[in-house]
């Protein structure tokens, strides 16, 4: 690089104090023939696009018996892009999973994993491969996200797959996916680009400027392996600032190049990328490709209302579901709060006559996503109860729930888990118990019900807390962070069974 830009100094000054010293016979009417630019030259990387501000689920896995770990990110909602990210994920983690002859099952770890951070992160898709595989002798994938692209309503997301070892890269692919939020309309980078071939001559030209060619020379039009070679740059190409960012593929050449004494051919330890004007590469844009391109403005896509809104595969991620009874109470707020800042969520088993008092809160737990459940209206034992009793306690309670929350409440908890096949029978609908019982109410320290509290749950866990109890409300954001850590994604009951609750007794998903 020092070498051309050393050249290009010579050549500029030998011509300034040329024309100075000819001064005299200068013909006035002469002017030398334009070159025009149609882009430039790039040793660095586009800078990323900063993902903060831009509302997306966030996910990470991480599973040692398989060895992969896989970071990446959803639309809120539910969005086309989801699939098309979810597929590259899967289809990773299936071909490592076939490699080491382990079927895959989500997967949870200690604390100090500190799994918490999750998604996407700036600039990580053009580390080296190597950096990304780590010190591992073992071969194994990982997988990383990065928004490459955010204006108006769309998005561009870029994940790498690589698989390898410390010793050896074994592969390295990227697909970057763009999608409009307005129309759904997703595709990935190729299909920004329709006439490959409309471009070649433009990056030859910039290329050979930069190496020192002084003219303008015709450009022969691509080999069919180098169109394919361009084809494949193009899928991590990238707008940005109105040019197209085009990284040169490790080897690039052409004819037109070859001689020039600034040439480098591009290499690992040596990219480049070239960036092209709208002029040069808007004829050769698709219908689709110019949607992405004219975008404009901050990313106004879909946000999110809640974590139950949004695409947490149950099967891919460790999922556990937290339950919260007797309330709601003056906590409930508190606690959503803590859910809401970790993009999690809960299953809140009401009491009909706390409900009562605070339909404003009732009303956050379903506009937030959360799940409601009938926990009674006065919390007696229904096996105590006559069939009429039974009934009235579930009936009152959960017309104020379901009039509340506009949710189907079809699910019931009974006081102090005292059930029976009579009380199972009147209740005709799936009695929710619990696998993880923190004894919230019990009187030990907020240390030790967090502690509990963290290490106790599995993938498919039921755990029982409860919104009236003070201790839940301090230690809930640290539960919260703690399980994140140790990779839990909290759902609903309805996301835990995939929509589907089994009647019956169900203490834990299977
Ligand atoms: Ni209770």
């Amino acid at each position: 690089m020092i070498s051309r830009k050393v050249l290009a100094t010579v050549l500029v000054a030998a011509g300034v104090v040329g024309l100075s010293a000819c001064a005299p016979d200068t013909d006035s009417s002469w002017t030398p023939v334009q070159w025009p630019v149609v882009g430039r030259m790039l040793t660095a990387p586009p800078p990323p696009v900063d993902p903060a501000g831009i509302a997306l689920a966030s996910q990470r896995i991480r599973n040692d018996a398989v060895r992969v770990e896989a970071r990446w990110a959803y639309l809120p909602g539910a969005h086309p892009l989801n699939e098309k990210v979810e597929a590259t994920v899967r289809a990773a983690i299936g071909e490592q999973s076939a490699a080491v002859g382990v079927v895959y099952e989500p997967q949870v770890f200690g604390v100090e994993a500190a799994l918490r951070e999750r998604g996407c992160v700036a600039g990580v898709t053009a580390l080296p491969a190597a950096e990304l595989l780590g010190a591992s002798t073992d071969s194994h994938t990982v997988v990383v996200c990065e928004i490459v692209h955010a204006a108006g309503s769309t998005l561009g997301e870029r994940l790498r797959v690589v698989r390898g070892s410390a010793t050896a890269v074994e592969s390295d692919q990227i697909t970057t996916l763009y999608t409009d939020g307005a129309t759904g309309a997703v595709g990935d980078g190729a299909s920004l680009i329709g006439e490959t071939d409309v471009l070649w001559e433009d990056v030859v030209s910039v290329a050979r400027r930069a190496a020192g060619g002084l003219s303008l020379i015709a450009v022969a039009p691509p080999s069919d392996e180098q169109r394919a070679s361009l084809g494949r740059a193009l899928q991590d190409a990238s707008f940005v600032g109105g040019e197209l960012v085009v990284p040169l593929p490790v080897g690039f050449t052409a004819p037109e190049l070859e001689g020039l004494a600034g040439w480098q051919m591009p290499d690992a330890e040596h990219p480049v990328w070239v960036s092209l004007p709208r002029e040069s590469y808007d004829p050769a844009l698709t219908d689709f490709g110019r949607l992405i391109a004219d975008a404009q403005g901050p990313f106004a896509g879909p946000t999110t209302a809640g974590a139950a809104f949004d695409r947490t595969p149950c099967d891919l991620v460790p999922c556990m579901a937290l339950t919260l009874d007797d309330g709601p109470s003056g906590l409930t707020d508190g606690i959503l709060d803590a859910l809401r800042d970790r993009h999690s969520s809960a299953t809140f088993f009401m009491l009909g006559r706390n409900a009562q008092n605070r339909p404003d809160t009732v009303r956050r737990v379903s506009a937030e996503g959360h799940e409601i459940g009938n926990h009674t209206w006065n919390h007696s034992d229904l096996t105590t109860l006559t069939d009429e009793r039974i009934a009235a306690e579930l009936q009152s309670t959960g017309d104020l729930l379901r009039s509340l929350s506009g949710q189907a409440v079809s699910t019931f908890r009974p006081p102090y888990g005292a059930l029976n096949d009579r009380v199972l029978g009147v209740a005709s609908m799936p009695a929710i118990l619990w696998s993880v019982d923190t004894r919230d109410w019990a009187g030990q320290s907020d240390a030790d019900l967090l502690s509990y509290s963290v290490s106790a749950p599995r993938v498919g866990t039921i755990m029982l807390m409860h919104d009236i109890q003070g201790a839940t409300g301090r230690v809930m954001p640290q539960v919260l962070d703690g399980l994140l850590d140790r990779g839990f994604s909290l759902v609903t009951l309805s996301k835990l069974f995939d929509g589907q609750i089994p009647g019956g007794i169900v203490r834990y998903a299977p």
